[in-house]
């Protein structure tokens, strides 16, 4: 099928909403909720979830008109298209598969992606997780010394690090403490220093997640990796051979265009999981990058994760674009940008394992939409990719609440929560979960509904903001992978009525390529600066200046 995008504002279905904008603009929630079939007309019922839609700015025919235009802008036909293994990533070639990471076991395919057979291979890489986290948690793989592995700590960045750790945080208390896991992301040296505070040498494990096996920050933290085992080691005397520790210690998980890096690395070929290309790394945390995950929690834990956004899969495969909350869910999210003008959305996880959530959600969603031009490479009329941000409920209500309520700005909501705490409660604690969920309830509606009429205009709080309301029955590895899974395909969703490629990500090379240059200028005094803008210039001489 041709790849060639329609532009959104010629479709019949987009000439259809301005008009329903017309009218939607002028209303209110309050007359909207006037309708008592409203909430249920709006609700939705996906996997474990029941998804509210009834406080958005919109009423169930605006609803019909979103799966006119999803279906106009051939959701469908792509999300065929994504599957039957075509390169729906123009931009390098390469088809999006990560839906096939979590297909059933043994399934049947027969979509070959360059090269090959992918649910075969992404199944075999599968096993040798599951069975390496077997060994590594009976024991019969031990570190140098003789040690058992009791801390795995997972060198990534971007989507080789904040899917494992969010999903890590999320899980934590189903772990049976055997293998902790610990994540070392940033360049800054005190992210290492803090990550393997307290750790072991003899007993840790350490993952270098890179699909490139290239990216700075974790190349230099892996060198740092090495260089801190090493130390450790020697003073407890339990260096024999430096290549022997680093083989032992060290696992990789990247492209096989790139095993040849990890090699000169030191780490064993069979120690060597592999990412595939057709797989973009915010969308790997269900791949070999949750390698740290299997560790720590178990292969068991991790293949609930794995059906639960198997569940979603299904669920957005086969309902049709009116029935579909995704579908809906993304059109609103199209809606608020490119009708409201709302410019950023909010995520409020009422729930502390999902602190995480909103940092995760942040590179899905605008690594994956941010993009000024469409497929034909040519710049886009309408806005894209939404400023995703938020935090948790309810600390977030203390923070930055007060302008959800009474600020200048349009800003779609998205609370989640789950109606059971993720610990058996006990005493008081029954209580305080259902306060939280107070707080996650009574939240959407001031914001729907506001405040009384008459009330003095400093503590009005006028309403109409729109929120979804996302609620679970329990955080567990299942609907946390439901959770996931919705998001991706929303993602997917709007980048086709936009027109864009959602999985490419150029706009990062710039600045990367600029660090080189300034490192160097940064090393040698005797730098010449004339090369560079006169505020470079300045910072670089501020640095030289001060630093001690
Ligand atoms: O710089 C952005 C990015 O390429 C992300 O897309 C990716 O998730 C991250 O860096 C890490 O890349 P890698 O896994 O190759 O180290």
């Amino acid at each position: 099928m041709s790849l060639s995008p329609q532009n959104p504002r010629t479709l019949p279905a987009w000439e259809k909403l301005e008009r329903c904008f017309e009218d939607a603009k002028e209303k209110t929630l309050s007359s909207w909720f006037k309708d008592p079939q409203r909430t249920e007309k709006l609700t939705f019922a996906v996997g474990d979830f029941s998804i509210d839609l009834s406080k958005n700015l919109i009423d169930p025919d605006i609803t019909k008109v979103f799966a006119e235009l999803a279906n106009q802008a051939s959701i469908p036909e792509r999300a065929s298209a994504m599957v039957r293994g075509e390169e729906i990533n123009s931009t390098e070639g390469r088809a999006v598969l990560h839906t096939f990471l979590r297909a059933p076991r043994g399934m049947q395919s027969g979509v070959m992606a360059g090269g090959i057979n992918a649910i075969e291979e992404i199944q075999k890489v599968l096993e040798r997780m599951y069975s390496f986290a077997r060994e590594v948690r009976s024991g019969k793989i031990r570190m140098e010394g003789g040690k058992k592995v009791k801390a795995v700590v997972n060198i990534g960045i971007g989507g080789s690090d904040l899917g494992p750790e969010m999903v890590y945080g999320a899980l934590q208390n189903k772990s049976d403490g055997a293998v902790q896991a610990r994540f070392v992301s940033n360049i800054d040296p005190s992210s290492f220093i803090e990550a393997v505070k307290g750790l072991d040498p003899a007993s840790t494990l350490f993952l270098v997640a890179s699909k490139s096996f290239g990216t700075q920050e974790t190349l230099s933290n892996a060198l740092e990796a090495k260089r801190w085992l090493l130390k450790g080691l020697g003073e407890k005397n339990l260096l024999d051979s430096e290549k022997e520790a680093v083989a032992r210690h060290f696992v990789g998980i990247c492209s096989m265009e790139k095993e040849g890096k990890a090699e000169e690395f030191g780490i064993r070929p069979e120690n060597i999981f592999e990412m595939f290309p057709f797989v973009g790394g915010r969308y790997s945390v269900d791949s070999s990058v949750g390698l740290s995950l299997v560790l720590s929690l178990g292969p068991d834990i991790f293949e609930r994760f794995l059906e639960g956004m198997r569940a979603i899969d299904e669920y957005f495969f086969s309902t049709s674009a009116e029935e579909n909350a995704i579908i809906q869910m993304a059109m609103l999210n199209i809606w608020y940008t490119d009708f409201f003008k709302a410019e950023t959305h909010v995520i409020l996880p009422y729930n502390d394992y999902l602190r995480k959530l909103p940092d995760y959600l942040q590179q899905l969603t605008m690594e994956s939409n941010g993009k000024r031009v469409n497929l034909n490479g040519k710049e886009v009329e309408l806005s894209t990719g939404e400023i995703y941000w938020g935090g948790v409920g309810t600390n977030s209500q203390h923070s930055f609440f007060q302008l959800l309520h009474q600020g200048t700005h349009l800003i779609p909501a998205d609370f989640i929560a789950f109606a059971n705490n993720s610990n058996q409660l006990e005493g008081g604690q029954e209580e305080m979960q259902e306060r939280l969920l107070s707080n996650f309830i009574a939240q959407t509606a001031a914001l729907a509904f506001g405040t009384e009429e008459g009330t003095q205009e400093e503590k009005r709080c006028p309403g109409n903001r729109p929120s979804t309301s996302i609620f679970g029955r329990t955080l567990s590895a299942y609907t946390l992978g439901e959770l996931i899974a919705i998001y991706e395909h929303i993602v997917f969703c709007q980048g086709v009525v936009w027109g864009i490629n959602s999985f490419d990500q150029f706009g990062v090379e710039l600045g990367k390529k600029l660090s080189q240059k300034v490192f160097s200028l940064l090393s040698d005094t005797e730098s010449n600066l004339a090369q560079v803008d006169s505020s470079t210039r300045r910072l670089i001489e501020w640095y030289w200046e001060h630093r001690s």
